[in-house]
C-alpha cells in the first residue's frame, strides 16, 4: 500500500489505518527497542505545550490506547482538555507517522484487562508510584513498593482507581517517508470526526 500512499494515483480506497498497520509491522521486524514507542503531546491549562514518551498499547477503528496514571501531569492535562498529538518516529526505517485528534477515556473494562495482563511487579510499581508528583528520595518509593507487595503478599493486585488509559481518535494522521536530498513523501490524511470518511493530501516536505 505504501507505494500507492507516495505514486500520486487516485488514494481514495487507501485506508490510513490499514496503512498505519503495514507500517507498524515493519516497524517491529526493523526496531531493536519500543516499536511502539510514541511521543505524546499536552497542553496544559495556559496551552503551553508539554510532550513525553508513552508505550501505544492497543490500537483499533476507534483509535490509539496508551496506559498511564490520571494523577499524572500528562494525565490531568488531558482530562482538562481532551486533545493530543503523538508521533512515531522509526529510526532504522527512515519513517514518521503522527497523529492529532481529541482523547477519550477507555472503558473500565479496558483497564482492567490491561492492568491484569502486567507482571505483578509492575503492577506494584505503578500502584505505588504517584506519578509525576515530587519524590524525596527514591528510598521513598522503593519503601512504598516493598510495603504494598507485603500487603498484597500473593494475593491480586487491585487496579488503582487513577490508573487507566486514553485513546487518541485521530483526525490527522500524516505518513512521512524519507527521501533523497531531503525530498521527503509526506501524504496527511484528514477527516472531521471518528467515523466520517478520510480525505488526503500530499504535503510538501
Ligand atoms: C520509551 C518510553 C515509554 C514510556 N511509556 C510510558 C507509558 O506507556 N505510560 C506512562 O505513563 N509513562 C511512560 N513513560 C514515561 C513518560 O515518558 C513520563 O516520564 C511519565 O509518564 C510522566 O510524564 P508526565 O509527567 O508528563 O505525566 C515512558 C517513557 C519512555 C522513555
Amino acid at each position: 500500500m505504501t507505494e500507492r500512499l507516495f505514486d500520486d494515483g487516485d488514494r481514495t480506497a487507501l485506508d490510513p489505518l490499514a496503512l498505519f498497520e503495514e507500517w507498524f509491522a515493519l516497524a517491529g521486524e526493523a526496531e531493536p527497542n519500543d516499536p511502539h514507542a510514541m511521543a505524546l503531546a499536552s497542553v496544559d491549562a495556559d496551552g503551553m505545550p508539554d510532550v513525553r514518551m508513552v508505550l501505544l498499547n492497543a490500537r483499533d477503528e476507534r483509535g490509539f490506547t496508551f496506559f498511564t496514571n490520571f494523577e499524572s501531569t500528562k494525565g490531568t492535562q488531558l482530562l482538562a482538555q481532551p486533545k493530543a498529538a503523538m508521533v512515531m518516529h522509526w529510526k532504522s526505517l527512515r519513517r514518521q507517522v503522527r497523529m492529532r485528534g481529541p482523547v477519550e477515556v477507555v472503558t473500565e473494562a479496558e483497564a482492567d484487562a490491561y492492568f491484569a495482563s502486567r507482571p505483578k511487579g509492575s503492577q506494584i510499581a505503578s500502584s505505588a508510584s504517584r506519578q509525576s508528583r515530587v519524590l524525596d528520595s527514591k528510598l521513598t518509593l522503593l519503601d512504598a513498593v516493598s510495603l504494598l507487595a507485603t500487603e498484597i503478599d500473593d494475593g491480586v493486585v487491585p487496579r488503582p482507581p487513577h490508573w487507566s488509559g486514553f485513546r487518541l481518535v485521530p483526525t490527522s494522521i500524516e505518513f512521512w517517508k524519507d527521501g533523497e536530498f531531503r525530498l521527503h513523501d509526506r501524504v496527511r490524511f484528514t477527516r472531521t470526526g471518528a467515523g466520517q470518511a478520510w480525505t488526503s493530501a500530499r504535503l510538501y516536505p
